[in-house]
């Protein structure tokens, strides 16, 4: 193992050389069912044809040509975007911290002269120091106080009646991933964007994880009573290359000129991939599969019976098992026992099947979790 890597992250131990739909194998060849997916990356599963051909294109045009020339296939992308919003306006970038500090910035822009930015306890937004500011876990973010800017945090219950005249934007996911894999409820998601309608605060909603048909529906928002205004995506836009993107009403206007900008965001290679991304979640039924699949997988986990279960939580194939133990020990007993997955806070499991698993990989994985847990 190389001593030149950041030792930010902790070791998985196994190096994944291949990948076929929702399997992957290491560099011993041994074989994994993948319900990890690069951070939830490989929405679409490992080597899926569709991407490949895209990208195959892409490869053949130029790579980058800078976000202010003309560029066919990545207005073609924006339109597409532009949709899952009826008729959005579109900013390109490549992570989704990225997207986050974007609409941060925009939402700055769009309510110039307020003060507030809210947030739920437990979100998780990422990493840049704006993205920060509004991701919840103190333990990200103490070592860079007092730098970072002061969102104020509140339990999803109590976000609307702390929204004010004063508020700029409300930073939200319809399904917190890291935080837990908690779903808002469509009435508290309903309350929220009614208080934000009434004192013309920006809905800001954090798809990044649970949008692009992962949750049943190409935005989780529509199943969550929430109405944005403002919807930032990454992870799967591109299954697996880096990008991100920010969709807003066209109605509240735009970024000032230069204002914000990225030297790769748009770039002609990724956007290639990501055309093929959306048609395939604007254009089949790919989030309906995803709802009924992560039923099914739900209901599997609860006829396990084991004692450390405490509670299945869920929304299509965005899935938390909250146990009575911490979790990351059993994370990698899971990877020992041929099941990548990743935790959700201290005692919850996470896992982010790709549309590629199938009723057999749902059924072995919930035989191996069954197994695993006995361990314990
Ligand atoms: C809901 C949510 N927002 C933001 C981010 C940050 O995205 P990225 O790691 O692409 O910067 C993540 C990453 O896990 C996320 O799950």
């Amino acid at each position: 193992m190389s001593n030149s890597l950041s030792n930010l992250y902790g070791g998985r131990g196994i190096a994944i050389s291949t990948g076929q739909g929702s399997h992957v194998l290491d560099t011993t060849g041994r074989s994994y069912i993948d319900f990890f997916n690069g951070h939830g990356a490989s929405l679409f599963g490992h080597s899926h044809p569709r991407l490949i051909e895209a990208l195959e294109k892409g490869t053949k045009g130029v790579w980058t040509s800078g976000a202010g020339f003309e560029s066919p296939i990545r207005e073609e992308l924006a339109d597409e975007l532009g949709m899952l919003l009826k008729d959005g306006k579109v900013y390109l970038c490549n992570s989704g911290t990225e997207a986050i500090e974007a609409a941060l910035k925009l939402s700055l822009i769009l309510r110039k002269g307020r003060g507030r930015i809210l947030a739920c306890r437990r979100g998780f937004h990422g990493r840049t120091c704006g993205a920060l500011s509004m991701t919840f876990n103190p333990k990200y973010k103490e070592p860079f106080l007092p730098m970072i800017g002061k969102a104020e945090h509140f339990s999803i219950d109590d976000i609307a009646e702390n929204i004010d005249d004063n508020t700029v934007a409300v930073f939200i996911e319809p399904v917190q991933g890291e935080g837990g894999v908690f779903c808002i409820p469509p009435e508290t998601g309903v309350k929220i964007s009614e208080a934000c309608k009434k004192n013309s605060v920006l809905l800001v909603t954090d798809e990044i994880q649970s949008g692009l048909g992962r949750c049943g529906a190409p935005l989780a928002s529509s199943l969550t009573g929430l109405d944005p205004d403002i919807v930032c995506l990454a992870k799967g836009l591109a299954g697996g290359l880096p990008a991100g993107a920010v969709v807003w009403k066209k109605e509240l206007g735009d970024f000032l000129p230069h204002s914000h900008g990225s030297t790769y965001g748009g770039n002609e290679l990724v956007a290639n991939v990501s055309l093929a991304v959306l048609s395939m979640v604007m254009h089949s039924d790919l989030p309906l599969k995803a709802a009924a699949n992560g039923e099914f997988f739900r209901s599997l986990i609860s006829e396990i019976g084991s004692s450390h279960i405490k509670e299945i939580r869920g929304m299509g194939l965005l899935n938390g098992v909250e146990l009575d133990i911490p979790s990351l020990p059993v994370v990698k007993a899971l990877q020992n026992n041929g099941l990548l997955s990743l935790t959700a806070g201290p005692r919850t499991l996470r896992f982010l099947p790709s549309y590629a698993a199938d009723e057999k990989d749902f059924k072995d994985v919930a035989l191996i979790l069954a197994k695993t847990l006995e361990e314990f």
